[in-house]
């Protein structure tokens, strides 16, 4: 099957025609991951560290290249698209050193002439689907680790991102990378989900890293579930953002700015609701409405704050998302809400709205508990907003809709800091900082509809994609028996001073 990745910025440009496979190709590449995958652990650690530091020198060289690519492709400004490009060269640097380290443990025996050991094995073939609102550097937030810890890679990245996958791929096999250690496939979702079922039958894959919607992330934690294998999903969100009695309302603006209308929007980091204190309600929604309203948006190769939506899917979602907007909810932050038109025009934009999938960006204050615009991701650019009074009621506001990404507060006092980190249930809290924009090297990962509890990056996700193997290695020429032939000095338990 043919597929044409479009540019969502001036939608009649092709930018990649592709050939799309079946359930079998995916099968046939895990297959080729499964014979290439021996032969790769027997690679030393660091030789691989160092192919990955190559990736990481090949990536940077190109860097101005492959975020143009990003941008044509998903529409993210070039600017955000190049900060992309560095969170790859960021990995790709933290695996060079980890590839002299992967360290295992000499342990104490309980016996002697014992010697106790830990060692981190390669799972063995890792499968990675993900999506394409980050194409290239959450792809490599797998990729990376898995091919350092001695694992071979079977990708199949968003089809509406084929292009820059495809790059991707093609600047880290340049690292020097045997046959069948990474490969991409390009598939739509049924096809993916059939030969990862079918794989996953054959025995081809010991692991699945997912990023997307937690209908999906749901659906493959089920499927790997069967198999008794633990995927490493990273979902949806609905985060979070507190603004306190004592927050400075100015960076508590500048931060919603870019946390909710960044990537239009379209980060699983994206700022969800703003939970502000009643207090601090009119100045803040005056004052973030007014820095919306006079945000750039349009053609993201421009100096502009929003592009457009990623593809025509997500267009079409989040004009289902709008229909939530309700009577008794106040619109502001641009001159209308839905599809940016010559009838509905943005002021300032910038380029041609009609040419790509453009939308306002929208704030919705009075959000309630109940309504739907409160508790479900809305991928896009729209921001709900409530009220507060005490940080125990923002707090449970912040955990009621049952994700758990990411989340930020806006206060001068730490108190708040603390009961916040304590009561939040987000893997990831920000303080006086935007929910997005999380640094390469930290625990990434979230809870409930968020994920399964798996975290990606630094020393962390390497919990993903190796298994610690114990070993004890007896030289005492006889049979030791733990817990039994053990000895113990006598001690004198009532023993008291004075
Ligand atoms: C995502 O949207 O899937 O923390 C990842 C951030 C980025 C990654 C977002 N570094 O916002």
């Amino acid at each position: 099957m043919r597929y044409q990745s479009t540019n969502p910025a001036r939608t009649n440009e092709v930018v990649a025609e592709v050939v799309l496979g079946d359930a079998d190709t995916f099968v046939a590449a895990c297959r080729a991951a499964r014979a290439a995958q021996p032969g790769w652990a027997d690679v030393p650690a660091p030789v691989r560290g160092r192919a990955i530091g190559h990736a990481g020198r090949i990536v940077e060289a190109n860097a101005p290249a492959l975020a143009a690519l990003v941008t044509a492709e998903v529409g993210k400004p070039y600017t955000e698209a190049l900060g992309e490009v560095r969170e790859i060269i960021d990995t790709c640097d933290f695996f060079l050193g980890e590839g002299r380290r992967l360290y295992g443990e000499t342990v104490p025996s309980e016996m002697p002439d014992k010697q106790l050991f830990t060692f981190r094995n390669p799972v063995g073939v890792v499968a990675v689907v993900t999506a394409g609102n980050f194409p290239v550097a959450v792809p490599s937030w797998y990729l990376v680790p898995a091919l350092l810890t001695g694992n071979t890679v079977v990708w199949k990245p968003a089809e509406y991102a084929a292009a820059s996958a495809l790059a991707l791929y093609e600047l880290i096999v340049s690292a020097g990378l045997p046959t069948g250690v990474l490969q991409v496939v390009l598939a739509d979702g049924a096809a993916t989900f059939k030969g990862l079922s079918d794989a996953l039958d054959a025995g081809l894959v010991d692991k699945v890293g997912f990023t997307g919607s937690t209908a999906v992330g749901t659906a493959i934690g089920e499927l790997c579930g069967r198999h008794l294998q633990s995927p490493c999903l990273e979902l949806g969100g609905k985060n979070p953002m507190v603004v306190t009695p004592s927050a400075r309302l100015d960076l508590a603006v500048e931060g919603a700015l870019f946390a909710g209308f960044g990537t239009a929007g379209q980060r699983c980091t994206s700022l969800g609701t703003v939970i502000v204190h009643e207090s601090r309600h009119d100045e803040f929604v005056a004052a973030f409405g007014a820095a919306v309203a006079a945000a750039p948006v349009g053609d993201p190769t421009s100096d502009v704050l929003m592009g457009p939506l990623l593809d025509r899917k997500f267009a079409d979602r989040f004009e289902e998302y709008l229909r939530w907007i309700a009577p008794h909810h106040t619109v502001s932050g641009s001159t209308a809400a839905g599809r940016i038109t010559a009838q509905q025009p943005r002021e300032g934009f910038v380029g041609d709205p009609a040419a790509g999938l453009y939308y306002h960006p929208t704030i919705v204050d009075g959000l309630r508990p109940e309504d739907e615009l409160f508790r479900t991701e809305t991928f896009g650019p729209i921001v709900g907003v409530c009220t507060y009074r005490s940080l125990d009621e923002a707090i449970a506001l912040a955990n009621a809709p049952g994700y758990g990404l990411s989340s930020a507060i806006y206060t001068t006092d730490p108190a708040d800091v603390f009961a916040f980190r304590r009561g939040i249930g987000a893997g990831m809290v920000s303080v006086n900082n935007s929910t997005s924009g999380a640094e390469a090297h930290l625990p990434f990962g979230g809870n409930g509809r968020s994920g399964n509890g798996s975290r990606q990056s630094g020393r962390w996700v390497l919990d993903q994609f190796t298994r610690w193997q114990a070993v004890n290695w007896d030289y005492s020429g006889r049979l030791q028996k733990a817990q039994m032939d053990v000895a113990e000095l006598t001690p004198d338990l009532d023993y008291r001073m004075g």
